[in-house]
C-alpha cells in the first residue's frame, strides 16, 4: 500500500524542539513534507537550528512558534499565528508534553496543573481549531502522540497516565466521529523512550521496569510512527513485546493485579 503521501503536504508539529517531535519533524521533511515548528518560546533557538537542517537537507519549507501552551490562551495564539503565516494545515502533530513524577500527594500541584494544560487542554484546544478547518476542506490528519500509559493507570505518575488515557479516548471517539468526512484521528503510543522527558527531569535513572520494556531510541519510534501513519494504522504501538505487555495481558488480567504490578514496577529504585 502506497499509502498516505506526505510530499508537500504543511504539517504542525508541537514539541517539535527535542526528543520524539524533533526526531518526527526530520522524518517528515526526509518525506518531502514542509514542517511548521513549535515548541516553548525559550526553545526558539533550538527550532532555529533544526529549520536550518531541514531546510539545507531536504530542501523543504520551515516555519518556527514559539508558544507556551500551558498558557490559557497559548494553544488559540499558536492556531491563530499559523494561519496568518501558513496557507494551510495538512497534518497537525500534537507531540508537546510534560511528565511528573512522584506520588500524586508529594507533588506540587502547580507542576500538575501545568501538566495537564500542555498534555490535555492544549492538544484538545489544537485539535478542535485544526478540525473544523479540516473537516470544512474534506481532507487532514492528525497525529496524537499518546503513550503505552494510556492504557492502564501509572502508579507514581498518576497524572501523566491519566492524561494520556485521555488523549487515547478523545483520539478515538473523534476518528470515528470524523472519519467519513475524510479526515483520519491518529495516536502514536511509544513505550518509555530516551528524552530529556524522562532523562534530566525528576523520573528516575532506575526502575524495575526498564528490565522489561528498555528505553526505545526517539529516532526508531518517529521512523516507525510515520511509517504507520502513512499506511493508515490509526493506533500505534511501535513494538510486538509492548502490544502484548499494554493491550493483550490486560485484557487477561484484572485491574487488581495490574495496579499491584504498575505500583512496583514504577516504583524509583535506589
Ligand atoms: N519519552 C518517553 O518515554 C515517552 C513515551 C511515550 C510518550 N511520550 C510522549 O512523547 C511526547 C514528546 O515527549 P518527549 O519524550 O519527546 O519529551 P521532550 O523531549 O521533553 O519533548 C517534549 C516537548 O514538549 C514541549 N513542551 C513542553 N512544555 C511545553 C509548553 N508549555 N509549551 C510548549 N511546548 C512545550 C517541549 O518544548 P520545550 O523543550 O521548548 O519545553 C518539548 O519540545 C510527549 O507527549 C510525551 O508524553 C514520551
Amino acid at each position: 500500500m502506497s499509502g498516505y503521501n506526505l510530499k508537500a503536504k504543511h504539517v504542525l508539529i508541537t514539541g517539535a524542539s527535542s526528543g520524539i517531535g524533533r526526531e518526527l519533524s526530520r522524518c517528515f521533511a526526509m518525506e518531502g513534507a514542509h514542517c511548521v515548528l513549535s515548541a516553548h518560546p525559550s526553545e526558539i533557538s533550538a527550532l532555529e537550528e533544526l529549520s536550518g537542517e531541514l531546510e539545507r537537507s531536504y530542501g523543504v519549507k520551515t516555519w518556527r512558534f514559539g508558544v507556551d501552551l500551558a498558557d490559557e490562551g497559548g494553544p488559540k495564539k499558536l492556531y491563530d499565528e499559523v494561519k496568518a503565516r501558513v496557507p494551510v494545515i495538512d497534518l497537525l502533530v500534537n507531540d508537546a508534553g510534560l511528565m511528573v513524577y512522584g506520588d500524586f500527594h508529594e507533588t506540587d500541584i502547580n507542576r500538575q496543573l501545568r501538566l495537564v494544560h500542555v498534555n490535555i487542554s492544549a492538544l484538545m484546544t489544537l485539535m478542535h481549531f485544526f478540525l473544523k478547518d479540516m473537516t470544512a476542506r474534506g481532507e487532514g490528519r492528525i497525529l496524537n502522540v499518546s503513550s503505552v500509559s494510556a492504557f492502564q493507570p501509572t502508579a507514581h505518575h498518576a497524572v501523566y497516565g491519566a492524561s494520556k488515557a485521555f488523549v487515547q479516548s478523545i483520539s478515538e471517539a473523534v476518528n470515528e466521529e470524523v472519519r467519513r468526512s475524510g479526515v483520519r484521528v491518529f495516536t502514536l503510543n511509544p513505550s518509555y523512550t530516551k528524552t530529556p522527558l524522562i532523562k534530566g527531569g525528576d523520573f528516575p535513572e532506575r526502575l524495575w521496569w526498564y528490565a522489561v520494556s528498555g528505553l526505545a531510541d526517539p529516532a526508531m519510534i518517529a521512523r516507525k510512527g510515520v511509517r504507520a501513519l502513512k499506511k493508515g494504522k490509526t493506533l500505534y504501538i511501535p513494538g510486538f513485546k509492548n502490544w502484548i505487555i499494554h493491550i493483550l495481558l490486560p485484557r487477561l488480567s484484572t485491574r487488581k493485579i495490574i495496579n499491584f504490578f504498575s505500583y512496583h514496577a514504577l516504583k524509583s529504585r535506589p
